[in-house]
């Protein structure tokens, strides 16, 4: 891939053509499932396209095919690493990302002990997952692998939503998240202002509805709080504190339904 990229210098600045090459990516794979998106998506595709000759447009896909031979061997940020061979990270203002032997010794301590989250998937059908700053996806693809090699199929029972500021960051883990089939919801946006400017919903969110997934536990949720007594009637003596009337299982205070990676 770098070798790929390598070709469109010096006639092109190479950053500017590992972002398009990436933006053009997921794009193509957005378009083929996010229908409301597409006609805008569609636009910029042709924009980006437009601005090269054939032989770097024809190139946007070799990479892509790349990318899907490198993850068939198995998961792994390959454009977060490809970012920094091409030393991209120091043009972009030090943006540097996880090595992935570190994101994979993270995803083994956030989920702890097997059987806490194995329960939680038992009782609620998945656990979630918040990246708050995800570059390319590292830990995510880690935190995915690491269920993988408990036996727990990551495409059907995690959920991820996971932001960036930087919209090429973006792209890089919309791009990598879609060929794994990881169900997630990207945004470009800035997490501490929660101003968010963009949706990137894998073909793995899509296509497992996972927005009514969602929406019924939101709901459940809400029923659980809504069936707790007024707070008169539970603040009693310490010795007489009841029980709440849909009590959490054993499993949520060691293990919280949303794993939080950062
Ligand atoms: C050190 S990198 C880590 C990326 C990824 N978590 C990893 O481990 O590889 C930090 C990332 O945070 C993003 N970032 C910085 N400030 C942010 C903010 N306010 N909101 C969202 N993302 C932010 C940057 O664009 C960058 O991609």
């Amino acid at each position: 891939m770098a070798a790929l990229l390598r070709q469109c210098q010096p006639r092109h600045d190479l950053y500017t053509v590992f972002g398009h090459a990436i933006e053009a990516m997921a794009i193509a794979v957005a378009n083929s499932v996010d229908l409301r998106q597409r006609e805008i998506r569609e636009q910029r595709y042709l924009a980006i396209v437009g601005r090269y000759d054939r032989a770097i447009v024809e190139m946007f896909p070799q990479i892509m095919a790349e990318l899907v031979l490198a993850l068939e061997a198995g998961p792994g940020d390959v454009l977060g690493a490809l970012f920094h061979d091409l030393e991209l990270h120091n043009k972009a203002r030090g943006q540097f990302f996880t090595p992935y032997s570190i994101s994979r010794m993270m995803a083994d301590v956030t989920l702890g002990d097997p059987g806490s989250v194995k329960a939680i998937i038992t009782e609620h059908g998945f656990v979630s997952a918040m990246e708050p700053a995800c570059g390319a996806g590292s830990m995510v693809i880690a935190l995915a692998e690491a269920m993988g090699k408990i036996g727990i199929n990551y495409q059907r029972h995690l959920h991820v939503t996971a932001i960036d500021i930087d919209p090429r960051a973006v792209h890089m883990a919309y791009a990598q998240l879609s060929l794994l089939h990881v169900p997630a919801h990207l945004m470009v946006g800035n997490s501490l202002s929660n101003e968010i400017r963009e949706h990137w919903y894998t073909p793995a969110h899509i296509l497992g509805g996972w927005n009514a997934r969602l929406a019924a536990r939101k709901l459940v949720r809400a029923e659980d709080i809504s069936a707790m007594p007024p707070a008169r009637e539970r603040v009693t003596s310490a010795a007489a504190i009841p029980p709440p009337p849909n009590p959490l299982p054993a499993s949520s205070p060691a293990m919280p339904r949303q794993l939080s990676l950062f």
